[in-house]
């Protein structure tokens, strides 16, 4: 057989469209788009995130506020809390570091506890058990006499 010979058969070899391959590629990409969309989509709706609200500083009073006691507040449109001790005042997002549930102070463990994946922070916002990657989002306080703000002063 002489390499003209071999040349001739193997271009009546039938090969796969690379229309069909195209199409099945595209095909795939629309699929991945689509999920991906859908995804953050129900994602969006079923652990909501603070959104991109302007921060505007949250004015309490030490009366409101006792010694062992907290008081929840929204901090540029998320939950926050601010928590009272005989040391100090501190303020912390409610919003998990994981996937965006909102945690809940458990004052007799003195610490937050995201019910989504069991995720556990300490009383100054560090990760202790779970999946969030990094602490709670701890919020400027400060204290001026009577007056306690959260946020940064303007
Ligand atoms: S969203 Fe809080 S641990 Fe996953």
């Amino acid at each position: 057989m002489t390499d003209s010979e071999n040349n001739t058969q193997a271009s009546q070899i039938p090969r796969p469209s690379v229309f069909t391959s195209r199409r099945q590629f595209i095909q795939l990409g629309i699929a991945v788009v689509g999920a991906a969309w859908a995804g953050t989509f129900v994602q969006s709706k079923l652990f909501p995130q603070a959104s991109a609200q302007e921060a505007r500083p949250v004015e309490l009073s030490l009366s409101e506020l006792p010694v062992g006691g907290t008081k929840t507040i929204t901090y540029a449109g998320a939950p926050a809390i601010v928590i009272r001790t005989a040391e100090s005042i501190k303020a912390f997002s409610l919003v998990c570091t994981h996937l965006g549930c909102i945690v809940q102070w458990q004052a007799g463990n003195k610490e937050f506890y995201c019910p989504c994946h069991d995720g556990r922070f300490d009383q100054f916002g560090e990760v202790i058990a779970g999946p969030p990657p990094v602490p709670l989002e701890q919020l400027p306080v400060t204290v001026e006499g009577e007056r306690v703000v959260v946020g940064d002063l303007v």
